[in-house]
């Protein structure tokens, strides 16, 4: 899937995820046979988050990350849920409106390429799934790291370039074959789960993130690979 400028992939990303919103999570679910809340869970143990601490979730989407952040810290300060799809978000409210920990998290519409947030909020700034979306990746991290704490952690969950080798080859049938077919199935909206490994195959292979990821000055950076090496989670230290 080829864009012809920066603009139109923004155009493109936003309209998408409007679109795919109400059937999001559940074909998370599917599509990862549920592995993804493990990743998620994960990530939230990396981030080391201290008590009173304050995370960004950004490109939060439903919520699921700042979800599981306030569920295994129940000690911390507050949880921003950051996104430009407002629809994302909506539905992200209502599952919030179930859960107990609701007043410790906040919803903000903001563009991870221009955060609205001051130098050294956050003692951690997390993204799941967000990097293979945005129009300018060295941008994106500098922003993260402009609002993280001294010492605070920025973390990358997504799906990196797959591997040249046999397994990538067998994930590449899955992911370009039966991820759109489910995805046309669950949600209506084929296309957006073509874009899915479209998006993926044009991404960073996790030594070039990592390497990205200390250009923008972050340091002890590190990453785990899951769900045989086909999802990243790098974690860097400002
Ligand atoms: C694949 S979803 C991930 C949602 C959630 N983080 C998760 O782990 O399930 C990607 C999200 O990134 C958001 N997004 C993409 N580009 C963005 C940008 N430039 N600024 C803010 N949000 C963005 C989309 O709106 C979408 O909600």
């Amino acid at each position: 899937m080829a864009f012809s400028s920066p603009a139109e992939k923004k155009q493109y990303v936003n309209t998408m995820f409007a679109r795919i919103a109400h059937r999001y999570d559940l074909m998370n679910r599917i599509m990862t046979g549920g592995q993804d809340i493990r990743w998620r869970k994960l990530l939230v143990e990396q981030a080391q988050l201290p008590p009173g601490g304050r995370l960004l979730d950004i490109a939060t989407g439903t919520g699921d990350i700042a979800f599981a952040a306030l569920k295994q810290h129940p000690e911390l300060g507050y949880v921003v849920g950051a996104d430009f799809t407002l629809p994302m978000m909506g539905v992200g409210q209502q599952r919030q409106q179930k859960v107990s920990f609701s007043s410790r998290m906040s919803w903000s519409g903001a563009d991870t390429l221009h955060l609205p947030f001051p130098h050294n909020t956050f003692d951690a700034v997390a993204s799941g799934f967000l990097m293979r979306n945005v129009t300018h990746l060295f941008q994106a991290l500098a922003e993260q790291t402009r609002v993280c704490k001294a010492g605070g952690r920025v973390l990358v969950l997504d799906v990196p370039r797959p591997a040249d080798n046999l397994f990538g080859r067998l994930f590449r049938v899955y992911f370009h074959y039966v991820v759109p077919f489910l995805g046309g199935l669950i949600s209506g909206q084929r296309d957006a789960y073509c874009y899915l490994p479209a998006s993926a195959e044009v991404f960073l292979r996790p030594e070039e993130l990592k390497a990205e990821m200390e250009k923008a000055g972050l340091h002890e950076v590190r990453y785990t690979m899951l769900m045989f090496n086909t999802v990243a989670l790098h974690v860097g230290v400002k």
